[in-house]
């Protein structure tokens, strides 16, 4: 029942690992994708060690080369991951001792896996942020370059999904660039409180070697050492406010795919999918389907749900690191390859959709979307805006009950409701005047939008 692996820690065991239990706590399968960032800290690591006297610059420099070595083993795939190293910590000292012989056993002086993990985590979760930074501003650019392309088009706004007053479409669409905007803060902002260097937390206590944190700090780029070494092995509250970030930003994600979704669909027909972004049915010959903008939204559930994963794993847990930490690399990957595989497509996408002006205008046309805009000519000839909103209510009702539109009823309908109203009543009962006149603050006005996406 038991494997004859050596392991790392075996010394205070009479009998080896029971291979169900090496397969259970095993974590490599998962966490082999930190190999990069674990080779970066040993190598600071193993530095300062030398630099401090802590190991020789001989047994050093070997210890650097054999990391270079697996490093490159690494990357060419010919390194071999095994289950019963248990994770990617163990498996490349594993290998580094295979290949150097004993100096290989001085890699892990003054340190243990508990800070080792908690430092790769953090390199991770740094490289990521940028990388998926990279991809919010490239999602940004693609929503500002479509919004310049259909600068004109005019579209109702919705309120309760019901159509409310003209907007311009690129307003629609800038409004998600600004949500996207802040997703980006708050992703810088939690780099900001990842960036902090934990080695020398040793296990929990701390390290009896007189080690310079500061000096494997400076290798690595952190702004900031860590200061209290429970803390920094039983903490994953960056990976949190990492998983948060992401959330809130699949929300938005996800309330664009559902917009797309219901503009694609016959009963808006405001855009259409350009075929290389849709999919069709196996059995009705006529679809064409927003699989990629449902998928996206589908997806926002798994980002949430590993949030709540996260959350989860670490309430409960007494100080310092419980292996139930380990848990915390699934939710973490999964979710920077989602947030970033939905914003990589939607970059493509948005683009790239077709867009159905004439039916958008038409839209934005037929109905009462200017009644706001009567009620607030009424208040430019001093009637209290609370009246006139009455006002044109009866008006809109009158509209309702004889099939008219606003524009239909003759100025004397108009006055039998009040005499305020006159015949430059006509310039405000206009979708382009509408437009125009909402200047003030971050209104659609045309001028207002322009001067946006200049800034962008
Ligand atoms: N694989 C472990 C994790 O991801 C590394 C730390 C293990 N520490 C320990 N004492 N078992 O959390």
């Amino acid at each position: 029942m038991a494997t004859r692996k050596h392991k790392l820690w075996e010394g205070r065991f009479a009998a080896a690992t029971a291979p169900i239990v090496e397969h259970f706590t095993a974590s490599i399968a998962v966490d082999k994708r930190l190999a990069p960032y674990d080779i970066a800290g040993s190598l600071a690591h193993c530095h300062m060690l030398v630099t401090r006297g802590i190991i020789s610059a001989v047994d050093g420099k070997r210890i650097c080369r054999g990391l270079g070595e697996i490093e490159q083993e690494i990357a060419d795939g010919t390194f071999r991951f095994d289950t019963a190293d248990e994770d990617i910590h163990m498996a490349i000292e594993r290998r580094l001792t295979e290949k150097i012989g004993p100096a290989g056993g001085r890699l892990h002086t003054a340190r243990s896996r508990n800070d080792q993990v908690s430092l790769d985590l953090r390199l991770f979760v740094r490289a990521e942020i940028g990388a998926i930074l990279k991809h919010v501003t490239a999602f940004q650019k693609a929503l500002a370059a479509t919004a310049r392309k259909h600068a004109r088009v005019v579209m109702p706004g919705y309120t309760h999904l019901q159509r409310a007053q003209p907007v311009l479409f690129a307003h629609h669409l800038l409004a998600y660039h600004e949500k996207l905007e802040r997703d980006g803060e708050r992703f810088a902002d939690c780099r900001r409180r990842a960036d902090v260097m934990p080695l020398g937390a040793g296990a929990l206590a701390g390290t009896t070697f007189p080690i310079d944190p500061e000096q494997v700090a400076r290798e690595l780029r952190f702004a900031r050492v860590a200061t209290n070494s429970l803390d920094a092995v039983s903490e994953r509250d960056f990976i949190v406010e990492f998983l948060a970030a992401a959330a809130i930003l699949a929300t938005h994600l996800s309330r664009l795919a559902e917009e797309i979704v219901l503009w694609s669909s016959a009963e808006f027909a405001f855009i259409s999918l350009p075929d290389e972004f849709a999919t069709g049915s196996s059995i009705m010959p006529q679809k064409k389907n927003p699989d990629v903008a449902e998928l996206v939204r589908g997806k926002t559930g798994r980002v949430y749900g590993n949030l709540m994963a996260m959350l989860t794993i670490l309430k409960g847990l007494p100080l310092a690191y419980n292996r139930d930490l380990q848990e915390d690399k699934v939710p973490l990957f999964d979710t920077v390859d989602t947030v970033k595989g939905c914003l990589a497509v939607l970059t493509a996408m948005v683009p790239r959709l077709v867009v159905h002006a004439d039916r958008m205008r038409e839209a934005a046309a037929d109905s009462f979307l200017l009644a706001t805009d009567v009620a607030d000519y009424l208040v430019t000839k001093s009637v209290p805006f609370r009246e006139a909103h009455n006002l044109v209510g009866q008006a809109v009702r009158r509209c309702l009950e004889s099939g008219r539109r606003l524009e239909d009823l003759p100025l004397k309908e108009w006055r039998e409701l009040s005499k305020a109203f006159g015949s430059d009543l006509r310039e405000w009962l206009s979708v382009d005047a509408a437009l125009a006149r909402r200047s003030a603050g971050g209104g659609t006005a045309p001028a207002n939008v322009a001067r946006r996406l200049r800034g962008l």
